[in-house]
């Protein structure tokens, strides 16, 4: 369906853009703030470590002032644990708290909607030590900070993402650094976190909607659509399974609180199911997000695996298919162009992720991250001519409005990222940004702003509310 006559975006439609605290905040132990599992990880050779960041923790008033400028009507952003409990839980750090209320008035001050996530990767190192997810107490550590951001934050935030990439950190978590080194039988392991996370997350939402009945709390995983590398019937069984493993575990228990059949058959035949204790699935079915939020980058494409080892690909990189023995192994799409780092670029891809994400759930979406990794040029007389971010981003905009045609009920865009950040683990020369910061991998110069070509590109496509691309 091409869609001659095309949906206008909703009048409210919420563009803007997105962050986490630990790759752009920097400051990592100013002001009481605990060190968190990413602070302790082990980075790759060659990449920064994220204790500057873009040093949005001082600089956030120029930054908020950036968006403004840009015309952004919501950023979304994410509260770093550590700062509000240094330790995870105990003593709360006053010092955090004020930070954030000055972040959050200095927002709202630009008639910008603010969208926290609660919790993006970065695990207080304290509860890491006493077992982290694996420990039920994580559970009541992060319940109990959740209610202490509801409390002093629920007046002026009205959406808030539970936890950010939950599918990412159990597919993927090595290569994001949230992985504890030690777990002895990981696999098994992590999907006993990913049950815990489950039941934390749950309960974020019921006193969510217990504390701020005005309030929307929803998911944030990493959706995308699944190909099956070709029609064979064994291939589209593979993508199937993936799909199961990879988006629908997630949302089914984000939305019906029960555990998806497919992916639990695969958690039996693999040795990994979870032990859940009475109580656990009736708390996850009694809690129900109010839109599920999403982040898309790249679709996949799966082929059968015949159960070899060598079906198992352990790139480190959270975009590449790891694969399963016997249950899938990732294929390369022969249709799509990938970008520099190897991820394929499908805006395409995009609509039909929306269409079955919406198929499947009824629920209002909310698109939290999408853009294009790159290593940018700064020319002569401060220009950052990154034509292909735009066109990127321009693509898959393009994709969401055929998608809002088809009926599909999207109610933000927050594109990754806000401003120049540092990547999970391939550093800060990877740059998502509309705003460049001006620092290298190990030489921090200025650290000033400059806007990026997109930069004015994008604050032409909130002004006309996506009329002009
Ligand atoms: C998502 C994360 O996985 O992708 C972000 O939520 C991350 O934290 C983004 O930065 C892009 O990935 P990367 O590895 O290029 O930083």
């Amino acid at each position: 369906m091409k869609h001659e006559r095309r949906k206008p975006f909703p009048n409210d439609f919420l563009w803007g853009g997105s962050t986490s605290a630990y790759q752009v905040e920097g400051a990592w132990n100013e002001d009481g703030k605990g060190p968190s599992v990413i602070d302790m990880a082990k980075y790759p050779e060659g990449t920064t470590d994220f204790k500057v960041a873009s040093d949005h923790y001082h600089r956030y008033k120029e930054d908020i002032a950036l968006f403004a400028e840009m015309g952004f009507k919501a950023y979304r952003f994410s509260i770093a644990w550590t700062r509000i409990y240094p330790n995870g839980d105990g003593e709360v750090n006053r010092k955090g708290i004020e930070f954030y209320d000055q972040l959050i008035n200095e927002i709202r001050k630009h008639g910008i909607e603010p969208i926290v996530t609660i919790y993006h990767f970065d695990l207080p190192y304290a509860l890491q030590e006493k077992g982290g997810w694996s420990n039920r107490a994580t559970i009541d550590a992060y319940e109990n900070y959740c209610k202490t951001l509801f409390e002093h934050f629920g007046d002026r935030v009205k959406y808030w993402l539970t936890i950010n990439e939950q599918n990412m950190m159990i597919l993927h978590g090595e290569a994001i650094g949230t992985v504890d080194p030690n777990l002895k039988n990981p696999k098994k392991e992590l999907y006993q976190q990913n049950h815990h996370m489950f039941v934390a997350q749950a309960k974020a939402m019921a006193l969510c909607h217990q504390m701020l009945p005005d309030a929307k709390i929803g998911p944030a995983p990493n959706i995308v659509t699944i190909y099956p590398a070709s029609s064979k019937p064994e291939d589209v069984l593979a993508a199937n399974n993936y799909a199961a493993i990879r988006n629908w575990l997630y949302l089914d228990m984000a939305v019906y609180g029960r555990y998806n059949n497919i992916a639990w058959a695969y958690l039996e035949e693999k040795g990994y199911t979870p032990t859940i204790l009475e109580g656990d699935m009736e708390i996850l079915q009694n809690a129900k997000p109010d839109f599920i939020a999403f982040n898309y980058y790249t679709s996949q494409t799966v082929a059968a695996s015949e159960g070899n080892e060598e079906d198992v690909n352990q790139t480190g990189d959270q975009h590449i298919t790891v694969g399963e023995p016997g249950v899938y192994k990732g294929a390369s799409n022969p249709h799509l162009k990938k970008n520099e780092f190897g991820w394929e670029i499908d805006p395409v891809g995009f609509r039909t992720t929306l269409r079955e994400i919406y198929d499947r759930y009824h629920l209002p979406l909310i698109v939290t991250e999408n853009g294009l990794g790159a290593i940018d040029q700064l020319e002569e007389g401060d220009v950052i001519n990154d034509t292909y971010r735009i066109e990127f981003l321009r693509n898959h905009i393009e994709q969401m409005q055929l998608a809002i045609s088809d009926g599909v009920e999207v109610f933000g865009f927050c594109p990754w990222s806000a401003i120049d950040l540092v990547s999970t683990h391939q550093g800060i020369s990877k740059r998502y940004g509309f705003i460049y910061v001006n620092r290298d991998e190990f030489d921090l110069k200025d650290l000033r702003r400059i806007r990026k070509q997109s930069f004015y590109w994008y604050k032409q496509v909130i002004s006309s509310n996506g009329a002009n691309l």
